[in-house]
């Protein structure tokens, strides 16, 4: 008690007072509210809780959930962060429908919903979520198979009458929000699936009847494949648009070292997408994306991370993207401009070789079959110990790649993060 003396401190003005206790943790606004009545009531302040991040607060069960949300939570809330308990055999009940109900009625303005960890297999479907949620991010989840199914009648019975009418949706969620649990549509506009496991195929073809899905960031996904990512884009049919249709953001990245067999989803990409503007590659998804990209009509913001590439392979992927006008390099290690001699049985260095050989004597325009095949492995691969890294002014560190992509793309703006240059040891 000691350290709450303060609550002696009457003459300090409550804004001050509530300005000192939002540096507190969720955890200690719960222990402060304990000390007296006016921090009682203080801490109820609804400005203390608009974002709440529970990940750090190991051991969250239902009852600290139903607490917090009996007591604190409120209209306020814009961000709720909550860590499950994955490997606990207290897991499945985290989430409950009847929590997330009361959620969903006290905090009409929660927008964002972060879930790290859950197991969300007890749940049936995403749609027990509140209607106001307008991003989702899962990392390192259990989903259950049909879990962002929408089962709707009334809402495909909406969507038969005016396919594409936004006001037609907007009235069909204003409902929900008044109505008791007949199901509407789901309003998410940005999904981020980060490393979760149980995502498949089946998972994203669901996606395709969320009338809002603008923004779709698949992370360590890596039972996506090809043909799912295939089956689900923007493509014209006889009556209008079927797929992701409304999708404008999308990212593809494979960054971890688990032994899956690699599905390369973003091959998919080649049946083109309508409307997708800005596409994010990153890791082994970068070869086969980049090999892709040049079915992306409406391309315009093209990012690349966490990857190893070569100049050769860029230059001739990017000269096909008439439309870009942002091209952005993040964590990415470039080969040498100079081929390195070839190493005998490394499977990157024989790539590397091949590429630049071609590229070097016949030039950009020559190689474009035979490489590709090796292309791709150098992309996946990546590694090599032979190797050290020298970053370089990380705003130019391949001048000659600045110059020929700023000739080939001259309405495109370039940006380099965190990058550097493979050079080698000898
Ligand atoms: C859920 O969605 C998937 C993909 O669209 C579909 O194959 C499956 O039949 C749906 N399940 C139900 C119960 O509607
Ligand atoms: C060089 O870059 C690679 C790939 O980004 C990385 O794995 C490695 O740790 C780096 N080495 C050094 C010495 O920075
Ligand atoms: C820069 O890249 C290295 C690996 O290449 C990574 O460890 C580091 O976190 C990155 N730094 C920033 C600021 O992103």
């Amino acid at each position: 008690m000691d350290e709450y003396k303060a609550c002696n401190l009457d003459y300090f003005p409550e804004n001050i007072l509530i300005d000192v206790l939002s540096f507190l943790s969720v955890r200690e606004l719960v222990k402060a509210g304990r000390v007296c009545k006016r921090w009682k009531r203080l801490v109820k302040d609804q400005r203390l809780w608009r974002l709440v991040d529970l990940t750090a607060w190991k051991g969250v069960t239902s009852r600290i959930l139903w607490l917090l949300l009996r007591q604190y939570l409120g209209c306020g809330l814009r961000c709720l962060r909550l860590r499950g308990l994955l490997l606990s055999a207290r897991g499945g009940t985290f989430l409950s429908e009847s929590w997330l109900k009361a959620l969903s009625t006290k905090c009409p303005r929660l927008s964002k919903l972060y879930l790290l960890h859950a197991d969300l297999r007890g749940l049936p479907s995403c749609q027990l979520l509140p209607t106001s949620l307008q991003v989702l991010e899962l990392r390192g989840c259990e989903l259950p198979r049909e879990f962002f199914n929408q089962t709707s009648p009334a809402c495909s019975q909406e969507r038969a009458e005016a396919t594409s009418s936004v006001g037609a949706q907007q009235k069909g969620r204003d409902r929900k929000g008044k109505g008791q649990g007949s199901p509407s549509g789901i309003g998410i506009g940005r999904l981020v699936l980060n490393n979760v496991p149980s995502f498949t195929d089946q998972h994203l073809q669901s996606l395709t009847t969320w009338e809002k899905l603008s923004r779709l960031e698949l992370r360590d996904t890596f039972r996506v494949t090809a043909n799912g990512l295939r089956s689900c884009a923007a493509k014209d049919v006889p009556c209008g648009v079927e797929g992701l249709s409304r999708l404008k953001f999308l990212e593809i990245g494979i960054t971890g070292r688990q032994g899956y067999q690699l599905q390369m989803a973003s091959l998919g990409l080649g049946a083109g997408w309508l409307g997708l503007e800005e596409l994010s590659l990153g890791g082994k998804e970068v070869g086969p994306g980049l090999l892709c990209a040049s079915r992306l009509k409406d391309l315009k913001c093209l990012c690349l991370w966490a990857c190893t590439l070569s100049k050769m392979q860029i230059v001739r992927s990017c000269r096909m993207l008439r439309g870009l006008r942002r091209l952005e390099f993040l964590d990415v290690t470039f080969q040498p401009p100079q081929c390195p001699p070839v190493v005998e049985g490394e499977g990157a260095g024989v790539g590397a070789g091949a590429g630049a050989g071609a590229g070097a004597g016949a030039g950009a325009g020559a190689g474009a079959g035979g490489g590709e095949e090796q292309e791709n492995e150098e992309a996946a691969g990546g590694d090599n110990s032979n190797e050290e890294n020298k970053t370089l002014d990380t705003n130019d560190p391949i001048p000659s790649l600045r110059r020929s992509l700023a000739v080939l793309l001259p309405s495109c703006t370039l940006v380099f993060t965190n990058c550097s240059v493979q050079i080698n040891a000898d």
